[in-house]
């Protein structure tokens, strides 16, 4: 075969934000990194060089990787990182998904800033199921501190509290007007009138859901995750880390300049956000004169803790389902699992620690804060390698008690440690309901799935219950996504099927519950057929010793 071939280049690159400079991690000098292109169904090659100092893995966010987990990349999951002066070709196998995923580090928290657009355009001699755009751009929110991201990362292992909150918020990489030294760097998104623009918008940042509109345009978001949805009209988005939106843009406003926006929603008054703003300017080509900075900021941004307008948008995500884009939500289901997703305070060794009372913050997934072995799971399971991990992770919750009320079973403060993963025959047709709790800070949870794709069906707020809850269920046209943002203190149920073997991680993708355990693998057994089976590994796996 000759895929497409890519070459990614890590490495350290000086970059200049707020007013100082220091060296970052990169792909090939790039911030944000390279953008990838395939065709629906495509298999392309990433030669990935680590020249860097630290280790590294890259890992392709929402792309199913069929039977092949090898290259999924997740350190200690499906492999060991590459080490410095290491090199390791990824394989990338895309099934069904078209539209916007992106690829990013996996290990420590390098994925600050090493992270990029993946665009996936529909299989060759099809179209997109809505009018072709006259262009398409990503737009990637992302984070920066002035802080280096492993002094970062160091600090908040050894003080078990909160990481500092980031300096800025950025969009494809820059703060924008309103933040020092910013002005000149502004991205700016140039437009012709009468045109429609495809924003492959992607929230790449570590801590926050975010809003994002765009002053006096309304959008038109017609995927998410790369499947399609029915298209929806709406003032501004809600994207949550790990989230992907397909937002159409027209420009059909007077010549001018045009301010883009972002910035948290956070229901949660105990944890610290960066309450700041990020900006960008879609600029109309044309001879004008046009105030600057821009006049109008985005009039239908949403505040910080507007939970309404979350799940006013939330609620508006529905599947296309069209012939040539059909849904297949699992109806009968063969396995029901109901994980709590936890933030908990657990007492500290050296009485030194930074979380509520001297304690150090923690989070857990029915009660197992998970730990990284330190070879990956998918290796001693697929060479029988004992003593790795156990599959002992519960199908139910501990304890049944009111998830959300104000005071909670003392034992649940403190999680147990462990490398669990759940084995699911091939397959079976999982549903999966989380629930979030109000331990220590009930926040949201954008909980993401390796290797699938599954079936937003239903979420709500406090505790789900099993008999009333599923009546209210879309079964219809719910959304296919890699990422689900459970309410705060709420719930949500997702379904798929378990017909891609392998070793999958689902987590948090917010970077300190991840750092803190919120997170556990999947086992799917192999099919009975030979192509229902994982394949085998690549010669080049890096080594774990
Ligand atoms: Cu976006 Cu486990 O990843
Ligand atoms: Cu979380």
């Amino acid at each position: 075969h000759a895929w497409a071939r890519y070459k990614f280049v890590v490495k350290e690159t000086p970059y200049t934000r707020l007013c100082s400079t220091k060296p970052i991690l990169t792909v090939n000098g790039q911030f944000p990194g390279p953008t990838l292109y395939v065709n629906q169904g495509e298999t392309i090659i990433v030669d990935v060089y680590n020249q860097a100092k630290d280790n590294i893995t890259i890992h392709w966010h929402g792309v199913d990787q069929p039977k092949y987990p090898w290259t999924d990349g997740p350190e200690f999951i499906t492999q060991c990182p590459i080490r410095p002066g290491g090199k390791f070709s990824q394989k990338i196998i895309f099934s069904t998904q078209e539209g916007t995923l992106w690829w990013h580090a996996h290990s420590d928290w390098s994925r600050a800033t090493v992270h990029g657009a993946i665009v996936v355009y529909p299989k060759n001699g099809t179209s997109y199921p809505f009018p072709k755009p006259y262009a398409e751009v990503p737009i990637i929110l992302g984070e920066w501190w002035k802080q280096d991201i492993m002094q970062l990362l160091d600090t908040f292992l050894k003080t078990g509290g909160d990481p500092n909150t980031s300096d800025a918020y950025t969009i494809n990489g820059q703060p924008g007007d309103l933040y020092p030294c910013s002005k000149s760097d502004t991205f700016k998104l140039m437009v012709d009138h009468g045109k429609t623009y495809l924003l492959r918008m992607i929230n790449a940042a570590m801590s926050d859901i975010l809003f994002f509109s765009i002053a006096n345009h309304q959008l038109t978001v017609v995927g998410t995750d790369a499947s399609y949805t029915k298209p929806f009209k709406t003032d501004y988005i809600t994207i949550s880390p790990g989230q992907t939106m397909d937002v159409l843009l027209e420009a059909n406003q007077p010549l001018g300049q045009y301010y883009m926006a972002a910035r948290v929603f956070s229901s949660s008054n105990l944890v610290a956000y960066d309450n700041t703003t990020t900006t960008a300017i879609v600029h109309y080509n044309g001879n004008y004169t046009s105030p600057s900075p821009p006049p109008s900021f985005p009039q239908n941004l949403p505040y910080y803790n507007d939970t309404n307008a979350s799940s006013t948008y939330a609620r508006g995500l529905r599947s296309l389902d069209s012939p040539d884009h059909p849904i297949n939500v699992p109806l009968n289901m063969s396995t029901k699992l109901i994980f709590t997703i936890s933030v908990n305070a657990i007492p500290c060794a050296n009485d030194s620690c930074a979380g509520p009372n001297g304690t150090r913050l923690s989070a857990s997934m029915n009660n197992i804060s998970f730990v990284n072995p330190s070879i990956d799971i998918l290796q001693a399971y697929y060479n029988h390698i004992n003593g790795v991990y156990e599959d002992q992770f519960p199908n139910f919750p501990p304890l049944i008690f009111n998830f959300t009320a104000d005071y909670l079973p003392l034992e649940l403060e403190t999680p147990q440690k462990g490398t669990e993963v759940k084995v699911l025959e091939y397959n079976s047709t999982v549903e999966l309901v989380f629930q979030g709790t109000n331990l220590v800070a009930g926040t949201e949870h954008p909980m993401h799935l390796h290797g699938y794709s599954f079936y937003v069906v239903g979420w709500g707020s406090g505790n789900f219950d099993k008999d009333k809850d599923p009546l209210g269920y879309n079964l219809v046209d719910p959304p296919l996504q890699n990422t689900i943002a459970v309410p705060r203190n709420g719930w949500a149920a997702i379904r798929f099927k378990a017909d891609n073997p392998g070793v999958w991680l689902m987590h948090c993708h917010l970077e300190r519950h991840l750092s803190w355990g919120m997170d556990m693998a999947f086992i799917v057994k192999n099919g009975k057929n030979p192509e229902e089976k994982l394949l085998p590994p690549p010669p080049d796996m890096p080594s774990c010793y």
